[in-house]
């Protein structure tokens, strides 16, 4: 075990996007120094950072650079060559491992891994050819969702099949690369749990996030979340045992499911701050990216407490320029824009935390508000 990473020392991160410029704003108000590696001069992380390295996640020379000028590294970017941290790590400490980010990239490789843990995924069947779909509606049932086990995020990369010849044509419209077919959940509500793990195995768990999408993308996060009590206990224990298992540093981030029945099924994890965990940042004591610092420095965990009841809303690049004066109107909403030049649809742009000591009225003013941008 390594001594402490104190202010003053410098961080890594690989990938600059809105993830790493939030890292970037908590880490360097707690005193450490930040350089970003991401090959797009106009990155949101990078344009804070102290340096920018402006080159792709698998240049070597860049990498060294980020080596010999940081004391740890780490990432805010799922799909960051593994092999790329894994070069680093011979040289410095780094979090995520590799074989942990290996495991987040493919579906199927979590799943197995959530289970062998003890959680609970939806059932499903790897799918590496168009022979195995037929297996895989025995084991799903349909309607089924058919998913890439790679390089999916924001609902991207998936379809709901309710045949097998839809479940056939949708295998090769999403390029007969491997895949995984789930069981379509009838979903009563989604929930996602925020874990923080330092090396010596110290944990905190944050309050659960109850989670709505739209067309595949988080829209908001309701906090504490209106769920059933044991099942909220049962979520935190369940991340807490997967970061265990995984021996896990830094923040990771479980999205589970709840069905209609209460159960409550894996869905899918993220080895990073996640959109979900937003919410910390105006209404915990410590936020999920000053957790995340404090856990690759070694330091022990920040109170996780909840301050206040909080309901999170991204705004996307659907309903650019907004109307800003109906957020800056707002005396107990929060406003965070990630500094993106270019605006398209579902990209991330931006969010804002409403707070309220009573979360129905926190959940009652975003909507209003949200309303009132998308109809401007
Ligand atoms: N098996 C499923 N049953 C019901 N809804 C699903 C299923 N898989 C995904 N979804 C919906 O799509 C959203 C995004 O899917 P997810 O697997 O989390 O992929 P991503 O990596 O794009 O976030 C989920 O949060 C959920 O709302
Ligand atoms: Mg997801």
């Amino acid at each position: 075990m390594s001594a402490p990473i104190l202010p003053g020392a410098t961080l890594g991160i690989l990938g600059g996007g809105q993830l790493g410029r939030m890292f970037c704003f908590a880490a360097r108000n707690m005193g450490y120094r930040l350089t970003v590696l991401d090959p797009d001069p106009e990155s949101p992380a990078g344009r804070i950072a102290d340096d920018h390295i402006e080159a792709a996640y698998d240049d070597t020379q860049a990498l060294d650079t980020l080596a010999s000028t940081c004391d740890v590294i780490t990432t805010e970017f799922e799909n960051v060559p593994a092999d790329s941290m894994r070069y680093l790590a011979r040289s410095k400490p780094v979090f995520p491992s590799a074989d942990i980010l290996e495991i987040a990239q493919n579906r199927n490789r979590e799943k197995s891994f959530a289970s062998r843990a003890g959680l609970m995924p939806a059932p499903n069947h790897a799918v590496y050819s168009e022979a195995d779909l037929e297996r895989g509606v025995e084991v799903t049932g349909l309607p089924a969702v058919l998913k890439t086990a790679t390089l999916g995020y924001d609902g991207k990369g998936q379809a709901v099949v309710d045949t097998l010849e839809q479940a056939q044509l949708a295998f090769r419209d999403l390029g007969a690369v491997e895949c995984v077919l789930e069981k379509k959940i009838e979903l009563a509500q989604e929930v996602s749990v925020i874990v923080a793990r330092n090396q010596q195995g110290e944990t905190a768990v944050y309050p659960v996030g109850e989670n709505e999408h739209r067309n595949g993308i988080l829209h908001m996060t309701i906090v504490p979340a209106r769920v059933d009590d044991a099942l909220v206990r049962k979520a935190r224990q369940q991340a807490l045992q997967l970061a265990d298992e995984l021996e896990y540093v830094g923040v990771l981030a479980v999205e589970f499911f709840i069905d209609t029945d209460g159960e409550l099924l894996f869905n899918e994890m993220a080895p990073r701050p996640h959109n979900s965990g937003h919410y910390t940042k105006d209404a915990c004591v410590s936020s999920q990216f000053e957790q995340q610092a404090r856990m690759i420095c070694g330091l022990a965990p920040g109170d996780v407490r909840l301050l206040s009841p909080v309901v999170m809303v991204n705004l996307l690049g659907d309903l650019w320029r907004p109307d800003w004066r109906l957020l800056m109107d707002q005396p107990d909403l929060k406003l965070h824009l990630y500094g993106k030049k270019e605006a398209r649809p579902g990209r991330k742009m931006g969010h804002f935390n409403v707070l309220d000591s009573d979360v129905d009225v926190a959940l009652a003013t975003a909507r209003r508000v949200f309303d009132a941008l998308s109809s401007g």
